[in-house]
Parts: structure tokens; sequence; C-alpha cells
């Protein structure tokens, strides 16, 4: 059994601010990519899917004079940092497991280069897969966090993905106890 759905997070008021903030379209298809590619390597599907939904919602709306200003957010962007914060205390509030939480909140952290050190170092598979799954999406510019979706589709797509996640999740689990 999931504790906490994908449409249980969708439903929250924070999760709807920070997700329209940052792309709705954006965080429901890196949500699906996640979901194949963690059936393709053996990866936690309900893991996999909450990090990618939540993967961006640590987004400071970097604006100057009514425009996105892409120096200063080059500069000062922490959107990992904040995102794995929100998305973990989120996450404990709708009563996820705390272990649960927490590999989701560090695959949010990891799930860009953009503020780490250089070096070599290793992600576990499912941080990978949060960060395959941004990048499928990713569009020239940062277009793809202002694609748009419908509330309707929105909600569509969260209840099947919900659907997929849970059927794949129970052999996932029957699978531990054989
Ligand atoms: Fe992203």
């Amino acid at each position: 059994m999931r504790t906490v759905t994908l449409t249980d997070v969708f439903a929250h008021p924070i999760a709807q601010k920070y997700l329209k903030r940052s792309g709705l379209a954006h965080a429901i298809t890196a949500a699906y990519h996640a979901y194949h590619l963690a059936l393709r390597h053996g990866v936690n599907v309900d893991l996999a899917t909450k990090a990618a939904l939540l993967h961006d919602i640590g987004h400071y709306t970097w604006y100057k004079n009514g425009r996105w200003d892409y120096e200063q957010y080059r500069q000062n962007d922490i959107h990992a940092i904040k995102g794995a914060e929100r998305a973990h205390k989120l996450l404990i509030r709708l009563g996820e497991h705390p272990q649960n939480a927490k590999e989701i909140a560090l695959a949010i952290l990891l799930h860009t280069d953009s503020y780490l050190p250089e070096g070599e170092w290793k992600r576990t598979p499912l941080q990978a897969i949060v960060k395959w799954a941004d990048e499928a999406d990713e569009e020239p510019g940062g277009r793809h966090h202002y694609r748009t979706i419908s509330d309707d589709l929105a909600w569509k797509k969260i209840r099947q993905l919900d659907e997929l996640v849970s059927r794949q999740h129970g052999k996932e689990r029957l699978g531990d106890i054989v």
C-alpha cells in the first residue's frame, strides 16, 4: 500500500502553488518519464514519480522589471535545496514514511548539477532517474517551465499515473514478500 499518492500530493495547496510557479506541464511530464525510467531500471516507481513531480517546487521567481532575470537566477538559484526542503515538509505533513520522504528529498536536492561542486561522485539509481526525467523534458531557454496544461487535463494525467504506479507498486511489494 502506498501511504501518499500523487493525487494526495497534487491536491495540497502548497503543491498547487509551487507546481504552478515552475510549470505544471513540465512537472507532470517529468513524473511520467520517471515512471517509465524507474520501470526500466528496477527502481521504486512510487518514490521516482513523487520526486519527479516535485523536483522543481523550490523555484523562486527571479523577476526584474517584469521580466525573468537569467543572470540573477544563474548566480543565486538554490531551487534544488529549497525544493528538497519543501517536498520533505509536504510529504511528512501528508503522512509519508520519513525514510521515503528523505529519499525523495535527496533525489530533488541532487537533480541538477548547477550548484554542486565539481568532481566525481555517484548518484543512486533513484537520484539518477529524477535527473534524467527532468532532462528528458528540457527545452532551450527554459521554455519547458512555460508550457501550459489545463487543470482538467492535469488532474486526469495525475490520476492515470497514480493508477499505473499503484498497480506496479503492488507487484513490487509482492516481489519483496515472495
Ligand atoms: Fe525541471
